[in-house]
């Protein structure tokens, strides 16, 4: 917290206190992404490069992808215009995070089929490549999928079968696990694994990659 934050804190607690529980409720319908999103997309507004850093890295951490925070900036042209969204990217190209790379993002995504749901076995994660592109998919017992990227979130470093064991993955580069029934990153690291958007149609899954 800033200094002046933690000093009215101090000396005006009724009214700070009442102010965080209106910040905390206000946002009581929107989930953490959305949060983390707009979060971002405020620090860029008021051209706050520490609060970008900080806001950026908990996005990056609630599972917003790149590609994600790129299109909200975008969107929030009319708000912050070309001067403020390209001093986002300044800041974002000097902090060189991996997953900002241009050749990691998805622009040129496209849909493509990857298996038969029903070959999909639940409670299991699989691995299929598509393009030079992998993806793990995991079906829950009650035939709810979930894919993800192969690209570690921690340096995009390229995850394949030979790191799965059940339903852990374990990337090769620094060891970070990833629990892949939900993506939640549960050891070495900080970062859930990256979902990719996915679709079911006439018993096909298909992916976004
Ligand atoms: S790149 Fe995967 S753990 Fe570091």
């Amino acid at each position: 917290m800033s200094e002046a934050l933690n000093y009215l804190l101090k000396i005006r607690p009724e009214a700070m206190q009442a102010y965080f529980s209106f910040v905390k409720k206000s946002g009581g319908s929107l989930d953490k992404k959305t949060i983390a999103i707009i979060s971002v997309i405020t620090k860029v507004d008021k051209q706050t490069k520490k609060g970008f850093k900080q806001y950026l890295k908990r996005a990056l951490n609630e599972g917003v992808s790149a590609d994600e925070i790129i299109d909200a900036l975008l969107v929030a042209f009319p708000t912050l215009g070309l001067t403020k969204i390209v001093w986002a990217m300044d800041i974002l190209i000097e902090m060189d995070l991996p997953e900002f790379k241009a050749e990691n993002l998805t622009a040129e995504a496209n849909w493509h089929q990857v298996v038969e749901v029903d070959d999909v076995i639940p409670d299991q994660t699989h691995y299929f490549e598509l393009n030079g592109r992998g993806v793990f998919l995991y079906k829950d017992t009650e035939n709810s999928i979930i894919a993800y990227d192969h690209r570690c979130p921690h340096q995009s470093t390229q995850i394949t079968s030979e790191s799965l064991q059940g339903n852990t993955l374990t990337c090769p580069k620094h060891a970070w696990k990833f629990d892949t029934t939900n993506g939640h990153c549960i050891e070495n690291g900080n970062r859930p694994l990256n979902r990719v958007k996915h679709k079911i149609e006439d018993g096909l899954v298909w992916v976004y990659i």
